[in-house]
């Protein structure tokens, strides 16, 4: 009963467009790991509204991000795909974790920080809970391993924290109920990995490249076209010296960095190589590759998202099929969490 088997769940927002920072961050790792793993993906809309979202968009972005997931190669067959507000328990167990953790250490969350920006009193009370939810999402599985970009680093430190206080707080009434070594809520290990775990703005490469820049410029999104890639990715900010030879010579030179990281990722090698190739030389020559190499890999993408957004029944299908098979891994675990508090379960 108590055994932890290895298992991964991940997830992201339906919010705008999948960009490369998505794809290099995390969804390469999760392709992988499908043969390795049971894998669960979820599309995190009750994560979504915690800032504004118009319902119609939200519905269509929900699809949207799945289309995206499968067009990327999450295949339905080996994985869970689903949305999360279709399973109740990520809300029920919120709840509780929410019960388990303190302010002060939410208090410590950056990300919160940079989207609430200045007036912090005008932000969603989901908006700060926001990480409370994230860790019911992955603990409520007894996930193992949580694929994900750079950013999300504390807020799985703090997942850990949570099931560990969890454990702590109910340890008595979780040997009662089986569990021998007192771990009922497994604290999930990071896995933040790859050539690029934090892929920065084509504008500006101080800046995280992300969905809620204004400037479409500053991202490559898994639906842009060739001409809009290519477009992008000349007019991408470069500093006016060549490319250094060797991973060193990138240091403080944040765009060339990117650039040259973005390139290593896409094509599966290591930067040194990259730069064994196109150091010494202009930036120009570099970016017709980069722009060759992202449209290869990209367009076959942006094709496939395109034709599953034509098809919503088979994407609601994959949503209802996947949400059927985590309800049936988390409400058990949800039942047990419940007789651990001691609530009273009929
Ligand atoms: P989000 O779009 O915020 O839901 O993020 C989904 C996943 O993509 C998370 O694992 C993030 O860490 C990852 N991610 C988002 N932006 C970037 C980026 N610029 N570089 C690397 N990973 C990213
Ligand atoms: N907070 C994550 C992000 O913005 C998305 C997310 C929600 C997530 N729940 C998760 C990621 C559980 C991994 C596991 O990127």
């Amino acid at each position: 009963m108590a055994t932890i088997v290895p298992r991964v769940f991940s997830g992201m927002q339906p919010t705008g467009n999948l960009h490369l920072g998505n794809y290099l961050g995390a969804m390469i790792n999760w392709i992988h790991m499908q043969d390795t793993h049971e894998c669960i993906y979820c599309v995190v809309d009750m994560h979504a509204i915690t800032v504004w979202q118009d319902p119609k968009e939200l519905r269509r972005a929900i699809l949207d991000v799945t289309a995206a997931y499968l067009a990327c190669g999450l295949d339905p067959r080996k994985s869970i795909i689903f949305n999360q507000s279709q399973v109740a328990e990520h809300a029920e167990l919120a709840w509780i974790l929410g019960c388990v953790a303190r302010i002060g250490w939410l208090n410590r969350m950056t990300q919160f920080k940079e989207k609430a920006g200045k007036d912090k009193e005008a932000a969603s009370v989901g908006l700060y809970t926001y990480p409370v939810l994230m860790a019911a999402d992955i603990v409520g599985y007894r996930a193992t391993h949580v694929p994900v970009g750079e950013d999300q680093k504390q807020h799985l430190e703090l997942a850990r924290d949570i099931a560990n206080k969890f454990n702590l707080d109910y340890a008595d009434a979780i040997k009662a109920a089986g569990f021998a070594d007192g771990v009922f809520l497994v604290p999930p290990e990071p896995y933040i990995t790859g050539p690029a775990t934090r892929v920065m703005s084509l504008r500006d490469g101080t800046k995280k490249m992300s969905k809620s820049d204004p400037s479409d410029l500053s991202r490559l999104n898994l639906t842009d076209d060739a001409d809009t890639i290519a477009r992008k990715v000349r007019k991408a900010k470069t500093d006016t010296e060549p490319l250094p030879t060797a991973a060193e010579g990138l240091k403080g030179r944040p765009e060339a960095d990117n650039l040259t990281g973005i390139y290593a990722a896409l094509a599966g090698e290591s930067v040194d190589k990259v730069l064994a190739q196109y150091g010494g030389g202009q930036f120009s020559v570099f970016k017709n590759a980069l722009a060759d190499l992202a449209v290869a890999k990209l367009g076959p993408v942006g094709e496939e998202t395109k034709r599953l957004q034509a098809d919503p029944a088979y994407v609601e299908r994959v949503l209802r099929e996947g949400s059927e098979r985590a309800r049936a891994i988390a409400a058990p675990i949800m039942r047990q969490a419940r007789e651990i508090v001691g609530f009273i379960v009929s």
